[in-house]
């Protein structure tokens, strides 16, 4: 008798899951690979990566998570390894929010706090609580294209504004919230990453902070302020937080420690007006949260770990930054522009000379460097031909030079037109 793994090899095996998806889902199948490297393309010596936006290996507080797990597992009963529902465990809110409310001056509770799987966990429940197919989201350009990959799950509409230097245009924004008007389109959340952006490293000024609080106001439309590197700066923090300077109405806030911590833990929030975080809480049934791990990190917390790490981490990312500036600049200024972000893990790099961000791509894996390609963040493919963005948190600074240099021999080669 023919045996049923075989049976159901041959129904399965030749199947596309385009088919099993459902509409909405089949489309994004196969746009995951943005961040993939050319697949015909056969480094020369071993990969140097400078396209990783993960924290450096080297700084995880490894150690003194130990003593966190320790310390929760050892306690009498269960609770660490129980189901735990609701906003997550209390101590852990709390602590969010008096450094909030020390940091920008206005009051908050532990009530303000959802508990999420990181951030991109907190922006799934946010867009699958509030979003119709068709309704209108507007985003930043370039942009995090993992958020991008959430709001059309959903069928969203994603509309785009422009970045420069003092963070999203909120000129173009005005002119689009008010076509969109005119078209009768029903606009339901700004997206922006307001400080340290990925990919652009920028931060929205205040001036334009207050802006987008008048147009989302004027237009009815709430903003999703997404703050993964918001404590990542090198020099003067950022301007008040949207949030606060809105004492909240009509601002959905995003948090995670995956940045300044680490991403396997997956510990972040949604910061909220507590009756809009009553919405999401009641909108996903997911049996609760990781209770160890959040347990592991309110201790970590508690213990007085989080304030020294990040100054530490500061340092570190401030000093690479530094230092993969002038691996750059002594290498591959000729082909490249760049500024020099203020805060975060990236630069983003305008090539020179026509080069094309492709054939650099491509050429430079060949030589034995990854970085990213600008079309991986820019949806609509405006300016990506010159566009790269290059992480340096991850990535050892004793590769730096060498990593410098295969980008200009690269670099060299596509000039003279011998590019992968
Ligand atoms: C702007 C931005 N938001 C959210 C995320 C997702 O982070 P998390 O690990 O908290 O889900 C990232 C990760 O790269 C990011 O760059």
């Amino acid at each position: 008798m023919e045996s049923p793994v075989n049976k159901l090899k041959a129904r399965w095996s030749g199947r596309s899951p385009v088919e099993v998806a459902n509409q909405l889902a089949a489309p994004l199948y196969g746009s995951a690979g943005e961040w993939d490297l050319p697949k015909d393309v056969v480094p020369k010596a071993e990969l140097l990566y400078l396209a990783v936006g993960i924290p450096d290996a080297s700084a995880l507080p490894k150690e003194a998570l130990l003593e966190s797990v320790q310390r929760v597992l050892n306690k009498p009963g269960d609770l660490a390894l129980r189901y735990g529902f609701g906003q997550g465990p209390a101590g852990l809110r709390d602590w969010l929010a008096a450094r909030r409310s020390a940091e920008e001056g206005f009051e908050v509770n532990g009530d303000w706090y959802q508990m999420t799987n990181g951030s991109s966990g907190a922006i799934d429940l946010i867009v699958r609580s509030m979003i119709d197919p068709g309704d209108v989201i507007i985003s930043e350009s370039p942009t995090y294209m993992g958020t991008l990959h959430n709001f059309r799950g959903v069928g969203a509409d994603v509309r785009f504004v422009p970045v420069d230097d003092e963070g999203l245009d909120v000129q173009a924004l005005a002119q689009l919230l008010g076509d969109l008007k005119n078209q009768g389109k029903r606009v339901k959340l700004i997206y922006t990453i307001s400080a340290y952006q990925n990919p652009t490293g920028v931060t929205l000024s205040l001036a334009r902070r207050r802006r987008l609080l008048e147009l989302a106001c004027e237009f009815d439309v709430m903003v999703l302020d997404d703050e993964a590197y918001r404590d990542l700066h090198f020099e003067t923090p950022a301007p008040i937080a949207l949030s606060a300077l809105a004492e909240g109405w009509g601002v959905i806030t995003t948090g995670t420690f995956s940045k300044t911590v680490a991403t396997g833990i997956r510990i972040g929030w949604i910061h909220a007006r507590p009756e809009m975080l009553a919405m999401f809480s009641r909108m996903r049934f997911a049996m609760g949260q990781n209770q160890l791990g959040l347990r592991m990190f309110m201790d970590f917390l508690e213990h007085g770990g989080f304030e020294p790490h990040l100054a530490h981490v500061r340092e570190v990312y401030r000093r690479k930054r530094d230092l993969l500036h002038g691996a750059l600049k002594a290498e591959v200024s000729e082909f490249m522009d760049w500024k020099l972000p203020a805060g975060g893990f990236y630069f983003w790099v305008t090539l020179k000379n026509g080069l094309r961000s492709q054939d650099l791509w491509r050429t430079a894996v060949e030589e034995g460097v990854a970085v990213n390609l600008g079309s991986g963040f820019m949806p609509q493919g405006e300016a990506s031909e010159q566009c790269i963005r290059i992480a340096y948190a991850w990535t050892p600074e004793e590769q730096f030079a060498e990593a410098a240099r295969r980008l200009r021999i690269a670099c060299e080669r596509v000039a003279a037109g011998e590019g992968a």
